[in-house]
């Protein structure tokens, strides 16, 4: 059965009415959480936004600086989050800003409806009692959100005595993200209980796969072990290292992999971290991380936490590269009034198509080449044009040496300066 729910939220002059359609079974013993569907009217800068569909797997938001995409995730977050808080805006000089989500609570049931209007649908005996129920029950779910901001990197911490009592309400907080304190603490902890026999197996699991986080975009990197000093130490190609000396590359994904496995850990002791089957969101999933590894970021995700619903912004046509046609969700519009550009013209996804192709037709950039390149191949025309041979041949060694040796551009000015030089012999 579908219900709705709405309610507001206010911090200072800061309303937002959030409506929430949700499906659940009572009959079913697991909780899974996906989202369906997503309307957004006057909240931060976007002026209205629906996203009528999202992929049950991975959804990666792109779009110009500025855009919404922060803004959509924190949404997203504001909907499944007990308390009010100063971080969503309404848009400035409109009345209210308004959020109008689907979530599934029940994963064997699909579902096609679409989120069409603000009012409330399902809305059953319409009673303050049976309003509160909705919205206890509706608010259960929502530790299946886990929310990862843009603040990954970790600096050394000396242990002199562990943090070991994790407040679960702590971590419940969607809308301040996953915090990488106390990330060193929670390592610690489990490894050192790993092997004592009282240890549940879901205990045991959690604390291999974030071992394996080490080695999981290089092989040649592993966990060595927690010494003496409390200190978690790596092998890595140039030797034995303690885990903070780490890149910022291998930092920001040991977070996103850490944050995660320590989360559900956390929030549902009695679930085997990979069965996650929540949501995950993650604010410029790319940071710090090589174009190679923005490449298998995604796929890393998805094989960790194969039953989880990644929402993800990124600025990297890399990352995009290993979608599937209906994972990306690419943003245009002016003016706030945001809509999901149709790429009909990959059906089969993106795995095929180059960079420059992402920049241009997912990403919206105009050109990928430089303002330079750009005047002096416009020069390069004209001298053509007018059989100036003095200045064909004078640019054409100006774009030889700045252009790629095997370039296309430059074998095709060669081909016209040869015919300009045969012409004019
Ligand atoms: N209360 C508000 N009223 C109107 N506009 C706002 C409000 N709050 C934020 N903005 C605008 O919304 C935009 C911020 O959107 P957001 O941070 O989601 O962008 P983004 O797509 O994540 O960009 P980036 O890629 O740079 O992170 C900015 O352009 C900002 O000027
Ligand atoms: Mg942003």
């Amino acid at each position: 059965m579908k219900k709705s729910i709405s309610f507001k939220r206010s911090f200072n002059d800061q309303l937002i009415e959030i409506l929430c359609y949700y499906s659940d079974d009572k009959n079913k013993q697991d909780n899974a959480m996906k989202i369906e569907s997503l309307k957004i009217e006057n909240v931060g800068g976007i002026s209205s936004l629906s996203i009528e569909k999202f992929d049950p797997k991975m959804n990666i938001i792109c779009g110009e600086n500025g855009i919404g995409k922060t803004n959509i995730l924190d949404s997203i977050a504001h909907c499944l989050n007990k308390s009010s808080t100063s971080i969503l805006r309404k848009k400035v000089n409109t009345e209210i800003g308004r959020i109008c989500i689907e979530c599934d609570f029940n994963k064997n049931q699909a579902y096609t409806f679409l989120v069409d209007s603000f009012e409330p649908r399902n809305y059953e005996g319409n009673t303050p009692a049976y309003h509160e129920k909705l919205y206890k029950h509706y608010m259960e779910n929502s530790p299946y959100l886990i929310y990862l901001k843009t603040e990954r990197l970790f600096s050394h911490k000396w242990i002199d005595n562990l943090n070991i009592y994790e407040q679960v309400e702590r971590h419940l907080c969607n809308l301040d993200g996953v915090s990488n304190e106390n990330a060193k603490d929670w390592f610690i902890k489990n490894e050192l209980l790993s092997s004592k026999p009282y240890t549940n197996d879901n205990d045991k699991n959690s604390i291999e796969l974030a071992k394996k986080a080490f080695g999981i975009l290089n092989q040649s990197y592993s966990f060595s072990a927690l010494k003496q000093d409390m200190e978690i130490y790596i092998n890595t190609p140039t030797g034995i290292i303690p885990y903070e000396y780490l890149s910022s590359g291998f930092k920001t994904c040991i977070s996103i992999v850490w944050g995660i496995i320590r989360e559900v850990q956390i929030r549902f002791p009695d679930i085997f971290v990979k069965d996650f089957d929540g949501v995950v969101l993650i604010d410029e999933i790319e940071l710090h991380l090589h174009p190679e590894w923005q490449g298998k970021v995604c796929s890393v995700l998805t094989k960790t936490f194969p039953n989880a619903q990644f929402i993800i912004s990124t600025h990297s046509p890399h990352v995009i590269q290993t979608a599937e046609a209906n994972e990306v969700i690419a943003l245009s519009g002016e003016n706030g009034h945001l809509e999901k550009r149709t790429l009909d013209i990959a059906p089969y996804g993106f795995k095929g198509w180059t960079v420059e192709e992402i920049l241009t037709d997912v990403m919206g950039m105009r050109d990928t080449r430089t303002e330079w390149f750009r005047s002096k191949q416009k020069e390069f025309d004209k001298a053509l044009d007018a059989n100036d041979v003095l200045n064909a041949n004078r640019i054409f060694d100006e774009l030889r040496l700045k252009l790629h040796p095997s370039s296309t551009d430059l074998a095709l000015s060669r081909f016209q300066l040869d015919m300009l030089n045969g012409r004019s012999k």
